[in-house]
């Protein structure tokens, strides 16, 4: 099979990372890739939402299959335009993605199928919102209703704060994104991304983590877009996670086909995991990132045949996917100053190092000069990730590997997997 890849992260590395060793695999482009893609396979210096320029690519190379990473790519509608050129494609259309790019229609979609989440309100005035928060008690969740790269979502804990945060992105912060905000209950407990593969009809559990979104050890400072993560995540049961999928999942994949959205690729439920059960804090459109690292090193299946049994609506013909019974670790370095300002061009060694053991490392945000020299080039930089008999075992590898590459200039949290450990 001839594969076109869309994306640039080190989710997507993973995923050309197991693609690569499919058998079924004749030939994989990606695009437009990063220096760690470069070395599994060629690389197109395409933007991942240059829709016209992707399907040219993926007629080109005669595509049996484009696998779209990035939700930027599903936004505009690359989906949409592959169905149009009769190209196989993994990864929702425009508008069943609007579950995770626009999170008014999100809510209201969650409350017309009365799945378990938060209970909110959406709002374009600052009178309105303001209205809205009066009755509600601290800490206020206060949301941009469109993508934002991560940085959309407030938790005020005073009152100013959450008035603040409401007049900043009602004043135009993010743009179109901002043009209406989600308030929304907070809810207490533990999070879990819980992943689902979808073929508009079927959806089959496959795997889930547990992330860490705060920049520094013991979960303080800022929201990321995710700093490390690990996987099996303990906390998620078989018994909850049969809770996840049933109450969250199914209904969810069940609604977008019966509301003419017929959901394809992969649905990533995060969850609340709350003393009344799995509760939804959003949905996204895509595998996670981090999070896909993990999955990728446990999922002991090919992952080619799951990947195209989504894009032609096949899953339900398929055994059950089989995981690897070692624990997975990724921690992400990322660059100084991540997730505000970060600091790029600063040179890496030893990236690409054998680190022996079960370690690998995925490029995230980096750049390579002309002379090779490897640098960073964004806000999460490297994926250390590693498999160990335990989780303990993956954490030392992966921390080993850590030790042994050189990123001035970088940081990462030292505790991953400390809720489980
Ligand atoms: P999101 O971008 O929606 O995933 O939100 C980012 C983070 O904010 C989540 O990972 C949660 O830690 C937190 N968060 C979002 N919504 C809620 C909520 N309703 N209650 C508690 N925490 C939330
Ligand atoms: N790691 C969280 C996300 O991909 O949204």
């Amino acid at each position: 099979m001839n594969i076109l890849l869309v994306g640039s992260g080190g989710r997507e590395h993973a995923l050309a990372w197991k693609i690569a060793r499919s058998p079924l695999l004749t030939r994989m482009v990606a695009a437009p890739g990063n220096p760690g893609i470069a070395g599994l396979c060629e690389t197109r210096p395409l933007m991942v939402t240059d829709v016209e320029g992707l399907v040219a690519l993926a007629r080109e190379i005669a595509a049996d299959l484009v696998v779209i990473g990035p939700e930027s790519a599903l936004e505009v509608g690359l989906a949409d335009a592959l169905a149009d050129a009769g190209i196989a494609c993994f990864g929702p259309t425009r508008a069943a993605a609007e579950i995770e790019t626009s999170k008014a229609f999100s809510k209201d979609f969650q409350a017309r199928h009365g799945l378990p989440t938060a209970a909110y309100g959406v709002f374009e005035t600052v009178d309105a919102a303001s209205a809205f928060l009066d009755a509600q008690t601290p800490p206020y969740v206060i949301k941009a209703d469109g993508l934002a790269a991560g940085k959309g979502v407030v938790i005020a804990a005073s009152r100013p704060e959450a008035d603040e945060a409401v007049a900043d992105m009602l004043g135009g912060r993010f743009g179109q994104a901002g043009a209406r905000v989600v308030i929304e209950e907070f809810m207490v407990g533990e999070e879990c991304s819980f992943f689902a593969l979808c073929d508009g009809e079927t959806a089959v559990p496959f795997g889930y983590a547990q992330d860490h979104k705060r920049a520094f050890d013991g979960d303080i400072g800022p929201n990321t877009g995710g700093m490390g993560t690990y996987s099996p995540a303990p906390v998620l049961t078989p018994a909850l996670a049969r809770r996840a999928f049933d109450e969250c999942v199914l209904p969810a994949v069940k609604g977008l086909a019966a509301e003419g959205r017929p959901y394809k690729g992969v649905l990533y439920a995060g969850l609340m995991l709350t003393e009344t059960g799995p509760r939804l804090v959003e949905f996204n459109a895509r595998f996670g990132d981090p999070e896909c690292q993990v999955l990728m090193l446990r999922l002991a299946d090919d992952i080619v045949p799951w990947l195209k049994a989504c894009a032609d609506g096949t899953l339900a013909a398929l055994p059950e996917p089989k995981w690897r019974d070692e624990s997975a670790i990724c921690v992400v370095m990322a660059a100084d100053g991540y997730p505000s300002s970060p600091v790029s061009g600063a040179i890496i060694r030893g990236a690409g190092s054998d680190f022996g053991g079960e370690a690998v490392v995925f490029h995230a945000g980096t750049r390579r000069d002309p002379d090779g020299t490897l640098r960073s080039a964004g806000g999460r930089v490297l994926n250390v990730c590693a498999l160990g008999a335990t989780l303990h075992e993956a954490r030392d590898i992966a921390y080993a590997a850590v030790g042994t590459i050189g990123f001035p200039g970088g940081f990462y949290r030292s505790d991953i997997g400390w809720r489980a450990l």
